[in-house]
């Protein structure tokens, strides 16, 4: 048993309580970590507001983290202690029929920890004050201490520093996975992304990697979009200067190639679909809806040769491609550093929320 700092989640709207929790040994095919880093993420505002059906109290958030393997338990083959590592939310177990797909990189492996709020096996790793608390997304990183399943873990360079190693644990990967794995950008190509928050950002940036020719920021605020010029867009859009769909379409001769959401408002979701061209458009969604919320599709839009596909982390493959985008980062071909506005203790966490609700700055990350 291992004594960790932690931000407990204890229900809907709560601010996260600091505290120290005991954390278990790892069991068979698990490992601990102890993470440098975590960043937050509005997938964390969103859970701890209720958003999800399934938001449970008493729980260990935390999903984008970066620290070292500190011990294995039985049967862990693929890690040691001393090994750098960024948990993943998506798993990558190798052998389910997800993992035998072209077609996906959901892998099914640990659905039952996933959806459980608990490893694979029901049970918890977590306790304070006698109470089991709950794991979350497979990664748990808002823990100094967290136990992962092996499947969970990717494992990647030592030298990558740990403030923005860890933004590879969802932001980072999931906007330019989008573009490169989800939506495969081609060479030449029209893009438009609807938000330039820190998950849009990263979607400008893998439609460059790609080699788009045209790429469009749209966002309601001109400070982001000023941002949005260092990722790699070349053309801006703000709706509060006239119809966003409009403004795409003109700029592109009648509509983008690509196109991303990166909001999760359901009417931005249209927009973008909306602003593709027919024949051969692809709108790629990546923003999380509040639960319930539906996204109108007029028929005629798909009939005319239009795609809507959505993308959860990226469509990476945490294990074999994860690696490799940390060392392009690494290589000065991806930028990181420049998303992490501020870094901070533990015990400000939930100023560093507060923040993020008023879209005050990019990525704020917890240093351990
Ligand atoms: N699919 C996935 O795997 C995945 C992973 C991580 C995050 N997400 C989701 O991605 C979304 C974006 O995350 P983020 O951290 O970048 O959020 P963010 O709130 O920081 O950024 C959203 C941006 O959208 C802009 N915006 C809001 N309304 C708009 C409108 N009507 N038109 C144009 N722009 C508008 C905002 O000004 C802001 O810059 C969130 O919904 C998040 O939950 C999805
Ligand atoms: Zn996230
Ligand atoms: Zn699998």
């Amino acid at each position: 048993m291992t004594k960790s700092k932690a931000a407990i989640f204890t229900g809907i709207n709560q601010p996260l309580v600091i505290d120290e929790i005991e954390v278990d040994d790892p069991k068979e095919g698990e490992v601990l970590l102890k993470l440098d880093a975590t960043g937050l993420c509005h997938t964390e505002i969103w859970y701890m507001s209720g958003g999800d059906t399934t938001t449970r109290a008493n729980s260990i958030l935390g999903h984008e983290g970066c620290g070292t393997v500190v011990k294995v338990g039985k049967g862990v083959t693929e890690l040691r202690e001393g090994d750098r590592v960024v948990p993943i939310y998506i798993p990558e177990c190798g052998h389910c029929r997800e993992c035998l797909s072209e077609e996906t990189n959901l892998c099914s492996a640990l659905d039952d920890a996933y959806f459980g709020g608990s490893m694979n096996d029901g049970t918890m790793r977590f306790h304070h004050q006698g109470r089991d608390l709950h794991h979350f997304m497979l990664t748990s990183t808002f823990s100094q201490y967290t136990v992962v399943h092996q499947e969970a873990v990717a494992k990647i360079r030592p030298d990558a520093p740990a403030e923005s190693a860890c933004l590879f644990g969802c932001a980072v990967t999931t906007g330019i996975g989008a573009a490169l794995y989800t939506s495969k950008v081609k060479q030449g190509s029209k893009c438009a992304v609807f938000g330039v928050g820190p998950i849009g950002l990263n979607v400008l940036q893998g439609c460059k990697l790609a080699g788009a020719e045209m790429i469009i920021a749209v966002d309601l605020n001109d400070e982001r979009l000023k941002r949005a010029g260092e990722f790699g867009a070349t053309h801006f859009v703000n709706p509060k200067n006239g119809d966003s769909v409009q403004q795409v379409k003109e700029l592109t001769g009648g509509g983008a190639d690509y196109t991303f959401e990166a909001t999760g408002n359901t009417k931005v979701m249209r927009q973008a679909l909306e602003s593709t061209i027919y024949g051969g458009g692809v709108c790629c969604l990546i923003g999380v809806a509040k639960s319930g919320e539906v996204v109108e599709v007029t028929p005629r839009l798909l009939i005319a040769g239009r795609r809507l596909v959505g993308t959860a982390f990226g469509g990476c493959r945490g294990k074999t491609q994860l690696p490799g985008l940390i060392d392009q980062y690494m290589e000065g071909k991806i930028k990181v550093d420049e998303l992490v506005t501020d870094v901070i203790d533990l015990e400000k966490i939930n100023e560093g929320f507060e923040h993020m609700k008023i879209d005050s700055g990019y990525r704020y990350v917890v240093r351990y």
